[in-house]
């Protein structure tokens, strides 16, 4: 059976998948692109980028060139200085929504990446919903 990553079209279009969902964080989500490192032109830096588009590859069935460079992504770990909570989680999905979108992920692997982005999105919630 293919993996996502190859149902997606391999590494180049991955890659391009990280790149387009953070340029869509800029362009939507001011709120969240500001927990982000950004360089001095305001944009979200390129190691960041790299760091998820490498995770994003072997997350989905690719080569495990992001465990190799930098460890297990213990993925709560790594967001534990970050406040997510469920705006900061829906903020981000619609990000990755509109950068699927972009790259024009249709179809079963949609759907299944759909549910996937929604779990692991959720279970790195780590603050209480502010009080309205
Ligand atoms: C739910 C809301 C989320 C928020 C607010 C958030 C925020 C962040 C922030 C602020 C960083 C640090 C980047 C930097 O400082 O430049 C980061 C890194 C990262 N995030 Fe998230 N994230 C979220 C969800 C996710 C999800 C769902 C995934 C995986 C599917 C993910 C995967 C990663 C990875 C792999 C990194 C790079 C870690 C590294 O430095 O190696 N994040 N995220």
């Amino acid at each position: 059976m293919e993996s996502p990553y190859q149902l997606l079209g391999g590494r180049e279009s991955v890659l391009a998948l990280a790149e387009v969902f953070y340029d869509a964080m800029e362009r939507d989500e001011p709120e969240l692109a500001a927990l982000h490192q950004t360089d001095e032109s305001g944009r979200i830096t390129s190691g960041t980028r790299e760091r998820f588009g490498l995770f994003l590859v072997g997350w989905l069935g690719g080569p495990q060139e992001y465990m190799a460079r930098h460890g297990h992504p213990r993925l709560r770990m790594r967001h534990r200085f970050v406040p997510v909570d469920s705006g900061m989680r829906d903020a981000w999905l619609r990000c990755m929504q509109a950068a699927m979108d972009t790259r024009g992920v249709r179809g079963p692997v949609r759907g299944f990446l759909d549910q996937r982005f929604a779990e692991v999105a959720d279970f790195l919630r780590n603050r209480p919903d502010a009080a309205s």
